[in-house]
């Protein structure tokens, strides 16, 4: 299944084109099933619907533990570095992670958990996070992780949407020089969520934390529990190819975040086949991918990718910059790192550092190098490919999305030729086109338009969780017969991609996807606002910043408390995560006479671009288009 010369690439991705039933079933045979399958594929993009492997059993765990056990059972699984570098860090073994896993699959057995059972993670980067994780799929619950930045707020929501039973979570997380109290919020989430009847509590920072009784149990004592009762195995649940795994959400351009699904079959191939590839992993190789699990790209790559071949995933629980900017390149010289995969707003906050932080680091053992989650600047890409990996390590720049469950498109590490900025060529499977306004699709190279896939591939998301209409017109009701990415993208004359950004309510702040009108509905959460828009700027570290113009017009004498107030509230009710960097305090908005807020002008004067703010007659009152120009925030 590994790719390994150029001309072996365009080989795969011809027949991945011509004949995709015979090339992904010869891809799934790499992995264990209990059944095989009885269809390849089935779909259409009209409902949609979509089936992969249909009719085939598995269990992904087996596939990402007990397959390793005869061969491999002493190998790392996970290496796991904790925020303090002076604290020990932690190897578990594929057995060590095998045994822990189903320990832990128990506990949630012991405590009424069932398959189908919707369950939620809040927890910081420890591996008793991807112990939880595997946990869940090992018995056919479906987890739903929440990223730890997120608010009270933001977990009720989501707990709610997918009526969750129980909740997994620590006392409390360390992460730089924070304390942060997670079971003290999971309590706040928990005042609106009667469908919880328990949580699982891990000990990790040991900060006091309320238990209630018949609720509140410690991860610890379950353990216990299940030593003594001598059931050290869990029996992989038979899960359908097309059974849900898990539940992630995701911001779009409107409305609450949605619950993108996605399946135990088709995720699982398309994350272990994408890892494999795009990493050319080779066994005994140090792998080190610096997202967090409450995102996509800790689930595909930082636990079922990297696990279900076999690999050695290192986790990390702190930050970048703590205890100083050289943390990362400590890392990779204390675990000898072979693949580092990482985010350009990482590599942009560490560039400001300067290179006294590099410079004395053994950084020989690394081979590859990743970039995910925003488009890159070539200034970004030539400091890692200069500094960190000495011009000697290929840089893959992939392109893809929660929806896509894995990586679309990329250069292939060491086999595709790579051009900084660009995302390079599809993986085999992935048929990307681009459209224009009209839906029409642009031929030829050179164009540029909006993004879209025509054809399915074994990742890409099943439906939204509990409506199943949001996920038709947000994916696949904007063009006929095609998934639509949100993104824009040009096709130089090399038939390279390479992705602009967004072009759809998005906003993309340190990689962190953030809906626009989720922070205004935060933000008029606010007692005194009346009405607000926010819009994206670029910034020279988050690639995007939060741009808000708020109407408030009883706000405190202080203008800048009622800031403060505006940002404590937007914390409150996403989490700090979506804080807007800049609030201009308007008299108005600039709207149609239809009432639609003009964004377009907004978003240039947030860009400071006011030469050119194009046609603004037909609004309702083009005056306070010079109010806002005069007071814009620099
Ligand atoms: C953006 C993260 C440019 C894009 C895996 C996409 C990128 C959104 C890249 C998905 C890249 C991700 N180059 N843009 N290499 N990777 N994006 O769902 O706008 O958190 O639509 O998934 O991030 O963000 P998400």
């Amino acid at each position: 299944m590994k790719i390994t010369s150029f001309e072996q690439y365009e080989q795969a991705y011809k027949q991945s084109v011509e004949q995709p039933e015979q090339f992904w079933a010869d891809v799934a045979d790499n992995f264990t099933w209990k059944k095989k399958w009885d269809n390849v594929l089935q779909w259409n993009f009209k409902d949609p619907d979509v089936k992969w492997f249909s009719g085939g059993k598995l269990n992904i765990t087996e596939n990402c533990l007990d397959r390793h056990l005869e061969k491999n059972a002493d190998t790392p699984a996970i290496i796991w570095e904790p925020n303090d570098p002076t604290e020990d860090f932690r190897v578990l073994t594929y057995k060590q992670l095998h045994d822990k896993v189903c320990q832990f699959a128990n506990v949630l057995k012991n405590n009424g958990a069932k398959k189908g059972d919707r369950i939620c993670i809040y927890m910081p980067m420890v591996p008793e996070l991807a112990i939880a994780v595997l946990a869940c799929a090992r018995i056919g619950a479906i987890h739903s992780v929440v990223f730890g930045g997120f608010s009270a707020q933001s977990i009720a929501d989501r707990i709610k949407d997918a009526d969750c039973n129980i909740v997994i979570t620590s006392d409390g997380a360390f992460r730089g020089n924070k304390d942060i109290q997670m079971k003290n919020v999971i309590d706040d989430a928990l005042v609106q969520c009667p469908s919880v009847k328990r949580t699982i509590v891990l000990t990790r920072s040991r900060t006091a934390v309320s238990m209630i009784k018949g609720r509140d149990v410690w991860w610890e004592d379950e353990i216990k529990k299940v030593e003594t009762q001598g059931n050290p195995e869990c029996p992989a649940e038979e899960m359908d190819a097309e059974d849900m795994l898990f539940i992630l959400y995701t911001s779009g351009s409107t409305g609450k975040p949605k619950g993108v699904v996605h399946t135990c079959g088709g995720y699982m191939v398309y994350a272990g086949y994408t890892f494999a590839n795009v990493f050319q992993y080779n066994p005994g190789e140090v792998y080190f991918c610096t997202a967090d699990i409450g995102w996509i790209t800790g689930h595909s790559y930082i636990a079922y990718g990297p696990l279900s071949q076999g690999a050695t995933t290192l986790m990390f629980e702190g930050v970048p910059t703590y205890p100083d900017a050289g943390r990362l390149w400590d890392i990779v010289e204390k675990h000898k790192v072979n693949i580092l995969y990482t985010a350009p707003t990482a590599i942009r906050s560490l560039m400001g550092f300067g290179l006294d932080f590099v410079k004395d680091k053994d950084l020989s053992s690394l081979k590859k190098l990743g970039s995910v989650g925003e488009p890159i600047n070539e200034e970004a890409w030539h400091w890692l490919d200069d500094n960190i990996g000495h011009n000697k390590c290929p840089i893959v720049d992939t392109w893809w999305q929660t929806e896509t469950g894995g990586i679309m498109i990329t250069p292939i590490a060491g086999v595709t030729p790579t051009k900084p900025g660009y995302a390079t060529l599809p993986l085999p499977g992935i048929q990307p086109v681009l459209v224009n306004e009209n839906g029409q699709e642009i031929q030829g190279n050179g164009v540029s338009g909006n993004l879209c896939i025509k054809f399915p591939w074994p990742g890409i998301l099943r439906t939204t969780y509990g409506d199943h209409e949001r996920c038709r017109t947000t994916y696949f009701a904007t063009y006929d017969n095609l998934y639509f990415t949100g993104d824009g993208c040009l096709r130089d004359e090399d038939g390279y991609y390479r992705i602009t950004g967004r072009v759809d309510d998005v906003l993309n702040v340190s990689g962190h996807r953030i809906g626009t009108a989720e922070v205004e509905n935060a933000i008029n959460m606010h007692s005194s606002v009346v009405e607000s828009a926010v819009v994206g700027y670029p910034h020279d570290i988050k690639g995007q910043g939060v741009y808000a113009y708020v109407v408030c017009p009883d706000m405190h004498e202080d203008a800048d408390l009622t800031r403060k107030d505006i940002i404590m509230t937007v914390s409150r009710i996403i989490g700090p995560i979506a804080k807007p960097d800049k609030i201009q305090f308007v008299s108005g908005l600039p709207k149609t006479r239809s009432g639609k807020i003009m964004r377009r002008i907004l978003r240039k004067i947030a860009e400071g671009d006011t030469s050119n703010l194009g046609d603004t007659s037909t609004l309702l009152d083009p005056a306070v288009v010079e109010e806002i120009k005069q007071g814009a925030l620099k």
